[in-house]
């Protein structure tokens, strides 16, 4: 009898990264090039890659937030969520084929940029356990790998039913990396991460209310898949914690602007799917809003700004923004001196209409002591 445990054969059982990232090389074979291709795609809108000063990262000292942060690193050690990212009978069929195809489209479309998203966060956590030699940063960034490695797995898995998936070791060498210098890798980051636990859980909380409207078993996971998000939020909140400088003077404008920038492409690509949020139910404007201020309540534990969402040239600035990317997507292939006056006007209203946006004024806050927080909606 053999007494040694089978290797795992899912992502959702692996506990590390390096082996879920093996488990779905093993599966590439099979993977489609188109979806790859999409995946491949450096706009400003899509998911992108970073680097970072993996040296300046390692020499963080956790000392000021010990005892958040231990208690955080208990909870991920836990593991609460393995297992979870697997189909298993909640996991209604699919039909793919008689899928409306301009949904279908867009739903793809949203699994591959959400993969996109999921691993980009995994190759930049992996890459920094990687390098690190700091026992707490490493421990951390080899946690929240694990996650973002599963997470993406799981995306992987609906893919392919599609007869779709991203070929996630030819992403990591052959995409494009971004460098940041660490301090905008925290900010974007830690936006990344609560802006993804405010989408999650947003869309969770309204198929709950309206379960008809949930055309793919996906969005049953969400719940637990955004508690993720959360943590790994929470955890950049702590690294900021431990140097007071990064949230403020100057820097409150770096995260104005962070924030603006988060918001704002959101709301640009999620207007590029209405299909997707008709069959959802959900109105593409509410659902911006929504995620907005859930993001920016949690935001307070760090920032000592919020985006003032609610003055009536945020959500005109948005439209503009989004008319002026679309205008321009629209002419993309075109060539010819018309073509290029109408990129160029585009791209010129949509600069205007982002530094519109950034000037609002914000609103400030004081900013707790300690920073933790649970999920709370
Ligand atoms: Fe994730
Ligand atoms: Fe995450």
């Amino acid at each position: 009898m053999n007494m040694h445990a089978p290797a795992p054969k899912h992502t959702a059982d692996a506990t590390t990264a390096e082996e879920s990232l093996a488990i779905q090389e093993a599966q590439s074979k099979l993977d489609d090039q188109s979806a790859t291709d999409v995946a491949m795609q450096n706009t400003l809108l899509t998911p992108r890659f970073y680097t970072t000063d993996f040296d300046e990262m390692d020499a963080i000292n956790v000392e000021p937030v010990r005892a958040d942060w231990d208690e955080l690193i208990a909870e991920m050690v836990s593991d609460p969520n393995k297992g979870h990212f697997r189909k298993n009978e909640d996991w209604d069929h699919v039909d793919w084929d008689n899928m409306e195809p301009g949904l279908r489209k867009e739903f793809i479309d949203f699994l591959i940029s959400s993969c996109t998203a999921e691993f980009s966060g995994c190759v930049l956590y992996k890459e920094m356990k990687r390098r690190g030699a700091n026992p707490d940063i490493t421990q951390l960034f080899q946690l929240m790998a694990r996650d973002e490695a599963r997470h993406a797995g799981f995306i992987n898995d609906a893919l392919r039913e599609a007869g779709v998936a991203v070929n996630l070791g030819f992403l990591t060498k052959a995409k494009k990396y971004t460098y940041f210098r660490p301090q905008f890798i925290y900010y974007a980051t830690y936006l990344s991460e609560k802006i993804g636990y405010a989408r999650y859980i947003t869309i969770f909380r309204h198929l709950e209310a309206h379960p008809e409207q949930r055309f793919h078993p996906i969005f049953k996971w969400f719940q637990e898949w955004c508690n993720d998000e959360f943590r790994h939020g929470e955890a950049f909140a702590l690294l900021m914690k431990t140097d007071p400088k990064l949230t403020r003077g100057v820097n409150v404008l770096w995260i104005k602007f962070f924030l603006t920038a988060v918001f704002s492409t959101m709301y640009v690509r999620d207007h590029q799917r209405p299909a997707f949020h008709e069959a959802l139910g959900v109105d593409t404007d509410w659902y911006g809003q929504e995620v907005f201020r859930k993001t920016s309540e949690i935001s307070k534990q760090v920032f000592p700004i919020t985006l003032d969402i609610d003055n009536p040239r945020w959500m005109s600035g948005l439209k503009r923004l989004q008319k002026a990317n679309a205008d321009l997507a629209a002419c993309q292939g075109d060539t010819g001196p018309g073509a290029l006056l109408r990129k160029t006007s585009a791209r010129m209203r949509a600069a205007a209409a982002f530094a519109g946006l950034y000037f609002i004024p914000a609103r400030k806050h004081d900013v707790p002591s300690t920073t933790r927080l649970e999920p709370a909606y």
